[in-house]
């Protein structure tokens, strides 16, 4: 009998694209793939393991699953990075019922896992990470959209001392330029023309002779696709070649991800993220002199062991100064394993970092308003991504080739449609428009 098969994905756009490999892994081992927990025999959680609030979710969410259906029992597996960093608290917390563990260069097993749990009883797991696995040879099973995710990478070699992701997801490695094609070809077949090429830092993206800017140039080549997004790159390293190629070509959106961490040298520094502000200021301006429209946006840490008071303003005054169109804004949380967990007290206390963030967000919130605002009255051409999840179902949200979000009432568009909108109000977080 095929068992069936429900998968919640938590963390980043890496993760979505692995429940995705997952799902086409499964589904070639004869699993059927479910939409409900309710009328799965199996439930994965694909975990994210980079904030401590992460971790926490994924406890309560195992004893939620296994507590609802006493009579009717599930098989549940910790997927994803959690399953690397945490294996050992996973397996020996005799509260938690997990049945299967499974780190993120092991889903190939899966079909293995479950068949041995299910045929002793005993808690099974696989977390080797490999130095090869890109999964290039699956094709995966992806859920309607107008945007499809591609990790052209995988991995991290980076080593950020607060960052746990080297230690989930393992050394840098990347896919060749053709298996990138190959899949963005099948795309456009199938109808999607909006990709998003993933990687830990795809700056770091090579296989012989191709550079990053070198796959962006074949990916671009492709014929039909009209919107092209990349996250993220480190600013460590950011080419001139890409910047010109982004200036050049059409279909490679005017959008930019570009995690700043921290404003003060020093602790720029402590994070190992080898650039200075003043360097990452520098790469604002350069990529703003090619690229004049360019949207900018961040990820931000606040309270970063030994950060002070005053070294916080060099944060604050990087934003003021750079003026992103958006950031994601954390608290430091500490990571096991870690270089700074084990070389760092975490020594800025929770208040002060609730201080810091308020006072992160505030700033961040008036800038993106205005910026916002000074879009009202202006043309855009969006696509059409999905029923506005802030609105109603009255109305479509889309997205501008500079990633802001513009709400439309739905008319007679469909989902993957491009059309040209007034924008008409503006949210610190939104745009609302009216098609033309
Ligand atoms: N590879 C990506 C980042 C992946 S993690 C990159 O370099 O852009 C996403 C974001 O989570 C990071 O950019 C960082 O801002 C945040 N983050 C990572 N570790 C963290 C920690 N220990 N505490 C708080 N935020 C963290
Ligand atoms: Fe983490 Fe740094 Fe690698 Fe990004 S580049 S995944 S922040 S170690
Ligand atoms: Fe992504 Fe979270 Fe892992 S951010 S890489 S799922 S730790």
């Amino acid at each position: 009998m095929t068992k069936s098969v429900f998968i919640e994905t938590y963390g980043c756009q890496m993760n979505e694209y692995d429940s995705e490999l997952i799902r086409s892994i499964l589904r070639t081992a004869n699993y059927t793939i479910v939409a409900s927990e309710d009328l799965a025999d199996v439930v994965m959680l694909n975990t994210c393991s980079v904030r401590d609030n992460a971790n926490r979710k994924i406890y309560n969410r195992v004893h939620e699953i296994k507590n609802r259906r006493p009579d009717n029992p599930v098989l549940v597996g910790v997927l994803g990075c959690m399953a690397t960093n945490f294996k050992t608290q996973l397996l020996d917390d005799k509260s938690l019922k997990i049945d299967f563990i499974a780190g993120p260069d092991s889903y190939k097993t899966l079909p293995q896992l479950i068949q041995e749990v299910s045929e002793t009883g005993d808690k099974t797991f696989d977390v080797t990470l490999s130095e090869f696995e890109t999964y290039s040879d699956i094709m995966p099973v992806r859920e309607e959209g107008s945007n499809a995710w591609i990790a052209i990478m995988r991995g991290c070699n980076n080593f950020c001392t607060f960052c746990v992701v080297p230690y989930t997801r393992g050394r840098e490695r990347s896919r060749s330029p053709e298996s990138v094609v190959a899949e963005v070809q099948s795309l456009v077949a199938s109808g999607i023309t909006q990709v998003t090429l993933l990687g830990q830092n795809v700056n770091s993206y090579r296989h012989g002779d191709t550079d990053f800017a070198d796959l962006m140039r074949l990916v671009s080549d492709v014929p039909g696709v009209k919107r092209i997004r990349f996250t993220s790159p480190h600013p460590k390293d950011f080419p001139q070649k890409l910047l010109r190629l982004m200036a050049e070509r059409d279909n490679i959106c005017n959008q930019i991800h570009l995690p700043l961490q921290a404003g003060n040298t020093r602790v720029l520094d402590k994070m190992n993220r080898t650039y200075s502000k003043s360097e990452f200021l520098d790469l604002v301006d350069e990529i703003r002199c090619l690229i004049p429209n360019v949207a900018l946006s961040t990820d931000i840490i606040v309270g970063f062991p030994t950060e002070t008071a005053e070294e916080f303003e060099d944060t604050l005054d990087v934003v003021r100064a750079v003026r992103f169109d958006m950031a994601f804004m954390f608290k430091y949380s500490e990571r096991p394993n870690t270089l700074a967990a084990r070389r760092l007290k975490d020594d800025v206390p929770e208040d002060e970092k609730t201080r810091r963030i308020m006072a992160l967000i505030a700033l961040q919130r008036g800038i993106g308003f205005e910026k916002n605002k000074a879009l009202i009255g202006s043309e855009q051409c969006i696509l059409i991504e999905d029923e506005s999840t802030k609105k109603s179902d009255q109305h479509y949200q889309g997205r501008t080739d500079c990633n802001r979000i513009v709400i439309i009432p739905k008319g007679a568009y469909q989902q993957g449609d491009y059309i040209r909108v007034a924008i008409t109000d503006a949210t610190p977080n939104v745009l609302k428009g009216v098609p033309l």
